[in-house]
Parts: C-alpha cells; sequence; structure tokens
C-alpha cells in the first residue's frame, strides 16, 4: 500500500495570532519527588546543586526556555500555607500532605527557593493561592510579601528572610480545582469568592498580577460561564471587571478508567490509538470553552489557561500510589505533539498551558533516579524542546487541499496526520505529528508568499510507540536529523515515518 499524502497550503506571509510562549508552561507540586529528590535536594546533597535546588535539573529545562512554572499545587495548593515556608528552615513546621501520600512536608522548600528556581530557569513564576482552606489575608500578604517595595509590615519580614528587592510576579491563581480538592464548592459559590480574593490580590508598584481563576473540569461549560458571568454583561459592550484576567480549565489524557488508566509503557494498538483520541478531544474542549467566552467577551480580553493537561496513568508497579511516578513513551511524546497543534489553532484565546508536571511527576519532562540520582529526558521532553521556536512566534494558518488520513476507533474518527506552523525572525517552523502505529505518511507543504532558503528537519521516532528512555538507555528516543525531506521551488514534502513527531525549520525571505 502506497503511503498517504497529504497537500497543505501555508501562505507565509499572513499573520496569524502570536501563540503565547506561555502555553509552553510548567507545573511543580509538593506531590511525590517533583520538589523533593526533583528539583530540589538540599544543600547538603551529593548532587550538584545552588541552595539546594538540582543544577543538572536547571540545565536541562533552560534549554526548553521554559516561561513559567505554576507552583505548589496543584491541590496542595489549597492545604498550603506560605508563612510555614519562610524563615530558618529548621524553624518552620511540618505539615501533613493529605492529598500525596499522606507524607510529613517540612516546608523547606517555600516562597525563597521557589523564587531562586524561577530566576535559575529564566522563567516567570505562576503562584497558586489558597482559597480552600486559606484566608483573604494570608493570600493578599504573600502578594504583599513578594511584589511590595519600600516599607510595610509583609516588606519588613521579606526583608528579614534575607530578600531585600521584591521580586516580579506576574501570574497569580486563585486556588486550584474548587470544583473538587479546593474546596469542593459549586460554581456560584466560587465564582463570588474568585471575586473577593481577586480584589485583594493587589497590584504592588508596577507589578501587574494576571489572576487566573480556578476554572472548570474538563465540559463543564456551565462553571465556564459561571465565572464570565461574574465579570459583567453578556455581549460586544462587554468591559471586564478587573477581579480576574483569566480562567483555568483541567484535562487529562486517559484511555481507561479513573481506577485503571493503563500502564505507561505496556499497551497494544488499540489502547495507542485511543490514548491519541483522548488527547484529540483538547481540541472540542477548547472550542467548547472559547465559544462559550465568546459570548461574553467577543473581543477575547480575558485569557483561556489550560493550567493542568498530559497523560495520567497507573503508578509504576512498586512506587508509591500517591506519588503519580509514570515512565513516558513515544506515545507521551505524541500525545504532546498533538496538543501543542491544538495550542497553536488556538492562540487566539488560549493564553497559557502547563504541562502537568515537570519532574517526577504524571506527564514528566525528566525522571530522577531515586537511589542514584541519574537523570533521565523523556520523550516528552524532545517535543518541548523541538517544538521551541513557537514561543511567541505568529500563527500560520495550514489549508488542506486533500483528505488528512483517519481511522476509526471504536465511535470516533483519529485523524492521523496533524500539523502546525508559525513564523518568527524569518523562519517558518511547521510540526508534523504522524500517528498511524504501523503506516508512513508524506506531507508536501506549498510555502506561499515567500522565497525558500534553508531547510532544516528533526524527527522524534523508535521502533515502537512503547519505546522509552532509562538510565541505561538514556536516548532510546532522542531527537535525530531528519533527512527525507525534498525542496522544489516553495513545496516542501517531507515524509513522516509511523508514529514519527517531525520538525522543519524553513528560512524564508
Ligand atoms: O496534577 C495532579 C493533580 O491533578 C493536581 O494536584 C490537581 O489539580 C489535579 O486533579
Amino acid at each position: 500500500m502506497s503511503d498517504a499524502v497529504v497537500s497543505a497550503v501555508l501562505n507565509v506571509d499572513v499573520k496569524g495570532p502570536v501563540i503565547s510562549r506561555h502555553v509552553y508552561g510548567h507545573f511543580a507540586e509538593h506531590l511525590g519527588r517533583c520538589i523533593y529528590g526533583g528539583f530540589y535536594v538540599g544543600e547538603d546533597s551529593d548532587i550538584p546543586n545552588a541552595g539546594g535546588i538540582r543544577l543538572d535539573v536547571v540545565e536541562a529545562l533552560r534549554a526548553l526556555n521554559i516561561p513559567n512554572l505554576r507552583w505548589p499545587g496543584g491541590c496542595f495548593a489549597d492545604e498550603y500555607h506560605w508563612m510555614d515556608g519562610i524563615g530558618p528552615k529548621e524553624q518552620r513546621p511540618s505539615m501533613v500532605n493529605t492529598h500525596w501520600g499522606n507524607v510529613e512536608e517540612n516546608n523547606h522548600f517555600g516562597t525563597h527557593e521557589f523564587m531562586a528556581l524561577c530566576e535559575l530557569l529564566g522563567a516567570d513564576p505562576y503562584i497558586s493561592g489558597n482559597v480552600g482552606s486559606g484566608t483573604v489575608k494570608e493570600m493578599s500578604d504573600w502578594v504583599e510579601y513578594l511584589t511590595r517595595e519600600g516599607d510595610s509590615p509583609m516588606v519588613r519580614l521579606r526583608k528579614a528572610n534575607g530578600r531585600q528587592e521584591p521580586w516580579r510576579v506576574p501570574f497569580w491563581g486563585l486556588g486550584n480545582e474548587a470544583w473538587g480538592c479546593g474546596g469542593n464548592m459549586t460554581a456560584q459559590q466560587y465564582a463570588a469568592e474568585a471575586r473577593r480574593y481577586g480584589t485583594y490580590c493587589r497590584d504592588h508598584g508596577d507589578n501587574r498580577l494576571y489572576r487566573i481563576a480556578a476554572g472548570a473540569n474538563s465540559d463543564d461549560y456551565s462553571w465556564t460561564e459561571a465565572l464570565m458571568k461574574q465579570l459583567g454583561d453578556l455581549g460586544c459592550a462587554y468591559r471586564p471587571q478587573p477581579f480576574y484576567q483569566a480562567l483555568s480549565l483541567h484535562y487529562y489524557t486517559i484511555p481507561g478508567t479513573w481506577q485503571d488508566k493503563g500502564a505507561a509503557t505496556v499497551f497494544d494498538t488499540d489502547e495507542y490509538y485511543r490514548t491519541l483520541v483522548k488527547a484529540a478531544h483538547t481540541d472540542e474542549l477548547l472550542t467548547g470553552h472559547s465559544n462559550v467566552m465568546d459570548c461574553y467577551d467577543p473581543g477575547k480580553s480575558v485569557g483561556l489557561v489550560m493550567d493542568e493537561w498530559g497523560t495520567w496513568w497507573n503508578v509504576e508497579p512498586g512506587t508509591n500510589p500517591g506519588f503519580l511516578y509514570q515512565q513516558n513513551t513515544l506515545r507521551d511524546a505524541l500525545v504532546a505533539s498533538l496538543h501543542f497543534d491544538i495550542f497553536h489553532r488556538h492562540a487566539d484565546r488560549l493564553v497559557m498551558a502547563n504541562i502537568a508536571q515537570t519532574v517526577n511527576v504524571l506527564q514528566a519532562m525528566i525522571l530522577t533516579d531515586p537511589d542514584s540520582g541519574a537523570l533521565v529526558l523523556t520523550p516528552t521532553y524532545h517535543v518541548f524542546e523541538m517544538n521551541k521556536g513557537h514561543q511567541d512566534a505568529t500563527a500560520l494558518r495550514v489549508d488542506l487541499l486533500s483528505d488528512v488520513p483517519a481511522r476509526e476507533v471504536g465511535p470516533d474518527t483519529l485523524k492521523t496526520v496533524s500539523l502546525s506552523a508559525s513564523r518568527k525572525d524569518g523562519k517558518v517552523l511547521v510540526s508534523l505529528s504522524n500517528l498511524d502505529a504501523d503506516g508512513a505518511a508524506d506531507v508536501e507543504l506549498d510555502l506561499r508568499g515567500g522565497i525558500v532558503g534553508e531547510v532544516v528537519s528533526r524527527i522524534l521516532t523508535a521502533g515502537a510507540p512503547q519505546t522509552h528512555n532509562t538510565p541505561d538507555a538514556p536516548a532510546a528516543v532522542a531527537p535525530r536529523s531528519h533527512e527525507q525531506v525534498t525542496v522544489t521551488g516553495t513545496r516542501v514534502r517531507v515524509h513522516l515515518p509511523a508514529h514519527s513527531f517531525v520538525t522543519v525549520q524553513v528560512d524564508v525571505a
């Protein structure tokens, strides 16, 4: 059987919306070995560190240009009391992390350590405040502690803890999953709380907070509607009140059930396709939530933030069920590449997205060995790296001239070729995924409106979708140069082997 051929036109001189770099955002929760053992090993560790922060993890993440890091949760955010995490470490009170493994949290990684981590990474902090079990005063004080200059009670406390200058904190979360672990509230209840908390999270000096209300779970469109209603009237005259500037959305890719989600590395072809169908559902969710927001805010002044996304598998056998540690295969990489194509298409409303989570938890970029400390970059890491040229680039529309190959997966249809493109600094970057487990495909791109120059292509694939990286085989899935690209005038033809992710970067004058 001959390979499927997809033809597409890119008008490289027609500018779409800017793809915010923040859709390549990250998430680090006090959960399992994400913070402790992942990002933070303490000053006394043999692992090279700066103030306890692992330098090998920082170096690996700097290569991704990670734009922002969300912390301290997740569910943990709504039981975190920030004042427990400042001052001399030996005097910080402990607590029980009731959500994640019922383990004791010593609070050695707190506000100053998180801000130091962001500085090392060159990433903007995105702090999730505690609405579920906190108080308005507690959250308001935290903002003052972090961002106010001059003299005030919280400024004096910060200075006493060794930090003179305020930090810049652009992103602020008003709780997390308020419909569940963040307080089990109704939409109306939470919307009122979000107004109240948002009011007292002040802009100190020239720090401008972008307040993000805890948004919907998956397809709960009525939650989104309740939050939009709280901001103002319906329609064209919409002038959103400044209580919050964005709403979040959480959706995880799970082919099984919450009780039995499926294994990270052991799966058959049916489960592989079911996973990708679940990942592709993100497009419908972003469309649905954007449509609701459009009714209230056609000018798109309120942002949508998908601050938790990614695969969620059964934990690796023998690991703590509360730690959510899972391996990461080429299948996870394709889930990520598919998400990014979707995110790029929704660049007009989607202002941020955060994969869950960065190190050792769920769909991680980095796995660290608890015994040897060895660090492994996952296939998902490589997608973030290969795609980083899309950050803050202008989205280009992809006009298809032919059908995209598709297959029936139960009651659903999965398009097995996905692509997106952007332009920045005289270069067009095209990302292409072939989701077919067995069959190759060819894509012919016609880059109209520019003169095509040098073309550089890279590929991420492996013998099977189950392939993953380990300390013994750290590069089983790693990008390499892709030679199966031909250029004829403005036409660039790209061969996509089965289960592969390819980037093509084209100099365009
Ligand atoms: O990312 C793991 C958990 O998933 C987060 O703590 C919570 O917000 C979500 O349910």
